[in-house]
C-alpha cells in the first residue's frame, strides 16, 4: 500500500484521527505569511474552492485533525494566538499528510476581522475560548458583541457556528447575547462524533468530572450591517467573574 501505515495517537487515551504516514508524505499545514491587508487567498493556499469550516483559539488542532482526515472535500483553518499549540497542530496535521487543513498564529478577532473573507465560512467552531480569570484580563475574552457580529459576517448563509465551554459563568454570559446573532438551540451532552470529547479541553474536562456546556447556531440571515452594528455597541461586554474551580482545570490542562 502507498501510503504506510505507521502510528496511531492518543491523548488522555483517546486516539486522534488520522494516522502517522512516512515521511515522504507528509505536507506543510502552517500558513506563516499572513496577507498584510484583506483576507487569505484561500483558493491559492488550499489549490481549488470548497466549503470552509473554521476554529479559532483551536488549541492544538485536535478537533480540526480530525474533521480533515474524515472528511476531504471540505477546507479547515484553525487559529490560536499562542505559537507553541499550533506548532503542535501543524505538526500532527503535516504527519498526517493533510492537504485540506491549514492553521496559523492569530488572535481570534484579527482572524474573523482581517483574515476570514466576508460570507465563506460555513461553519465557525469555537471550543472553550480562555476564561481569564483576572478581572483586568476580562475584555480579552474572545466571546463579545463585536466577535460574535465578526463571526456572523464571516459565515455564509444559513452558517452555523459552534461553541462550548467548562466555565458556568461564561455560559451564563454567552446564554445573555447569543441570541441576537444566531438562533441557538443549547445541547445536552457530548457531539455525537466524539463521545469522549471534541477537544483536549473538553476530554480533560470530562475526565475531571466537570460540567461542559454546548450549543450551536444557525445565523441569524435578516439581520443587515446596521443592526450588527447596534448589537456591538449594546450587548454587555464579557466582565463577568468565574468560578474558582475552572482556574484549577486551566492548571491541570497546562500540567498535563
Ligand atoms: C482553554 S484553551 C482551549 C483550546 C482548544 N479549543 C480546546 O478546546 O482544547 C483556550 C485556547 O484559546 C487560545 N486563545 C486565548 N486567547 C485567544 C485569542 N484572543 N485568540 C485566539 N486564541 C486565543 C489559547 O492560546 C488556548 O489555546
Amino acid at each position: 500500500m502507498e501510503h504506510k501505515r505507521r502510528k496511531i495517537e492518543r491523548e488522555f487515551g483517546v486516539p486522534i484521527g488520522g494516522e502517522i504516514l512516512e515521511p515522504q508524505f507528509w505536507t506543510r499545514t502552517a500558513i506563516k505569511d499572513l496577507p498584510k491587508e484583506g483576507p487569505l487567498p484561500l483558493k491559492e493556499i488550499f489549490g481549488r474552492e470548497a466549503p470552509l469550516i473554521v476554529d479559532a483559539g483551536c488549541g492544538n488542532g485536535r478537533f480540526l485533525i480530525g474533521q480533515a482526515v474524515w472528511n476531504p472535500g471540505t477546507d479547515y483553518l484553525g487559529a490560536d494566538i499562542l505559537p507553541v499549540v499550533i506548532r503542535y497542530a501543524t505538526r500532527r496535521a503535516n504527519q498526517r499528510g493533510l492537504t485540506n487543513l491549514r492553521f496559523l498564529v492569530g488572535d481570534g478577532i484579527g482572524f474573523a476581522q482581517n483574515l476570514l473573507p466576508k460570507g465563506r465560512v460555513s461553519q465557525f467552531h469555537c471550543y472553550h475560548p480562555q476564561p481569564y480569570h483576572d478581572p483586568r484580563r476580562a475584555l480579552e475574552r474572545m466571546i463579545n458583541p463585536r466577535f460574535l457580529s465578526l463571526v456572523h459576517q464571516s459565515l455564509v448563509p444559513g452558517g452555523e457556528f459552534f461553541i462550548q465551554t467548562d466555565s458556568q459563568a461564561y455560559w451564563k454570559y454567552i446564554q445573555g447575547i447569543i441570541g441576537k446573532f444566531f438562533e441557538f438551540q443549547e445541547r445536552v451532552g457530548c457531539w455525537p462524533d466524539a463521545p469522549k470529547g471534541r477537544t483536549r479541553r473538553e476530554i480533560l474536562a470530562l475526565r475531571r468530572g466537570f460540567r461542559v456546556f454546548r450549543g450551536k447556531g444557525i445565523r441569524r440571515d435578516a439581520l443587515t450591517p446596521e443592526d450588527l452594528s447596534r448589537l456591538e455597541t449594546t450587548l454587555p461586554l464579557p466582565n463577568f467573574i468565574t468560578e474558582p474551580e475552572v482556574q484549577h482545570l486551566d492548571r491541570a490542562e497546562r500540567e498535563e
